[in-house]
């Protein structure tokens, strides 16, 4: 009888051992299947059920009154406020707020759950760090997409810790450069925020990201335009691929008027047209649009001495004047910066407002954070603040829909970009060819805050 007993123990024993095993090898294996079929229906039900306890201890419930029935008068004292002495009884209960099923996802699941009265989304958001700590997630992002809803997406584990292959990009001026934390690819498209700011630490992963746009824009039938005051050693080896590359303070002036000559020339050939700008063009006649990628933007604000001032004013003025009409007539700049404060003059305070494209990898100061994100959300501040140095190309976006997104640029390496360059550098179009016919017209105010008002 023992012996029977203990060979079933045994038998026990070793099916549970196979299957623990073989549920951490699914896991391993194939955690997409195994999140699915396993993890994601626990999960499910742990949140329903756990819910009230939940919102409770975040702060998300609200009080309402309620008949209660009791049949032992006294048992019931929901939240101490009111002792029961009858048996139906009007008491103040927690109430929480209504939460569909949740929904998985790539990286973990999300549920809508209804505000209650007198909720906004933004109490979520304060809440997003308690909940993702009670449900034991990487993180909790939340998102109104209708009054009265709010979404809870959360992750299971930092999907930025690895992030997979560049695919070519398809589209005229979209660069697919990394993956959002969501899981939807990163893209950078100029035609729909024309200007960038990228900032961060050294070795945040400033010079990856220019990489891969240096790679995905080089397929296409656009102009690169580099400066680099680092003396060129970032965008001298991509020189096949560029159609000008500025690496001292005299060579920025100069292309930087060329910019602006060939803004100049561009308007006129849009008025002529009465196209309000190039895209407006026929597709003969539409000039080549023209990236301008910055490396380093304090270098061209910074004063060695004295005499460099009068260069620094007119550096800042036509970068100013590029950010400021380059949209219409198909220029665009993405600037890079380990600092890219108000201490570099009051043209930085200017350019940045013109940059709606920001990109914050990890800063070491709050001050570049705060100057780069602007006044976004404070949560994309503390955020930025906490990318860890392990993983370089992890930035803080804030695009077009006024969201902030964590994200990972793809690994560009510099023999990627500068392999790309080479393969197509007879796609370059020659600065001379685009500058030709500019006869170095001047943009007065008038036309600028004509162009700028349209
Ligand atoms: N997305 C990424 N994935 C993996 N590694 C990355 C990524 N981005 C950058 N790195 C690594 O981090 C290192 C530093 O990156 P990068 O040169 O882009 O930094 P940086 O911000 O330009 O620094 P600096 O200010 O010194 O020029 C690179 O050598 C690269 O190996
Ligand atoms: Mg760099």
């Amino acid at each position: 009888m023992r012996d029977d007993l203990l060979l079933r123990l045994l038998d026990a024993f070793v099916v549970l051992t196979v299957a623990v095993a073989g549920l951490w090898t699914w896991r391993r294996w194939h955690y997409r299947s195994f999140w699915l079929v396993v993890g994601y229906p626990l999960m499910a039900v742990s949140v329903r059920t756990t819910w009230r306890k939940v919102a409770l201890g975040c702060g998300l419930t609200k009080k309402r009154h309620r008949w209660w029935f009791t049949l032992v008068p006294n048992a019931v004292a929901s939240t101490g406020m009111v002792k029961v002495r009858r048996r139906f009884q009007r008491i103040a209960v927690d109430t929480k707020p209504w939460m569909w099923l949740p929904r998985p996802t790539r990286y973990g699941w999300r549920v809508t759950v209804h505000l209650l009265e007198g909720q906004i989304p933004d109490d979520y958001a304060q809440a997003a760090e308690r909940l993702a700590h009670s449900w034991r997630v990487h993180a909790v992002r939340v998102s109104s997409p209708r009054p009265g809803r709010v979404v809870l997406a959360a992750t299971m584990r930092d999907p930025l810790v690895r992030v997979d292959e560049i695919p070519p990009s398809s589209e005229l001026l979209k660069v697919t450069v990394g993956r959002l934390e969501t899981g939807k690819p990163w893209e950078i498209d100029f035609r729909t925020v024309p200007h960038w700011l990228n900032a961060g630490a050294t070795q945040s992963g400033k010079s990856n990201l220019a990489n891969a746009l240096i790679v995905g824009l080089s397929p296409q039938p656009v102009a690169l335009v580099g400066f680099d005051l680092k003396s060129g050693v970032e965008f001298t080896p991509y020189g096949p691929r560029l159609s000008a590359l500025a690496t001292s303070r005299a060579e920025c002036v100069g292309l930087l008027d060329d910019l602006v000559a060939l803004m100049a020339d561009r308007m006129g050939l849009c008025r002529q047209a009465g196209a309000r700008n190039i895209w407006q063009l026929p597709p003969g006649v539409r000039p080549v649009p023209v990236v301008v990628l910055v490396d380093e933007l304090a270098e061209l604000y910074l004063m060695a001495d004295k005499s460099e001032k009068d260069e620094i004013a007119k550096t800042s003025t036509a970068l100013l004047r590029v950010a400021q009409l380059g949209r219409a007539f198909g220029i665009y700049l993405f600037c890079c910066g380990q600092r890219i404060g108000s201490d570099l003059g009051p043209g930085v305070t200017a350019l940045r407002a013109q940059c709606s494209g920001r990109i914050c990898h990890r800063v070491n100061d709050p001050e570049t954070a705060t100057m780069t994100l602007g006044d976004l959300d404070p949560a994309a501040l503390v955020s930025a603040r906490a990318i860890p140095a392990e993983t370089p190309g992890v930035a803080i976006v804030a695009g077009q829909d006024g969201q902030w997104y964590r994200a990972r640029s793809f690994y560009v390496s510099e023999h990627a970009a500068e392999h790309a360059a080479r393969m197509y550098a007879d796609l370059t179009p020659a600065w001379e060819e685009i500058t030709a016919g500019t006869c170095g017209a001047e943009i007065t105010e008038a036309d600028l805050n004509e162009l700028i008002d349209a």
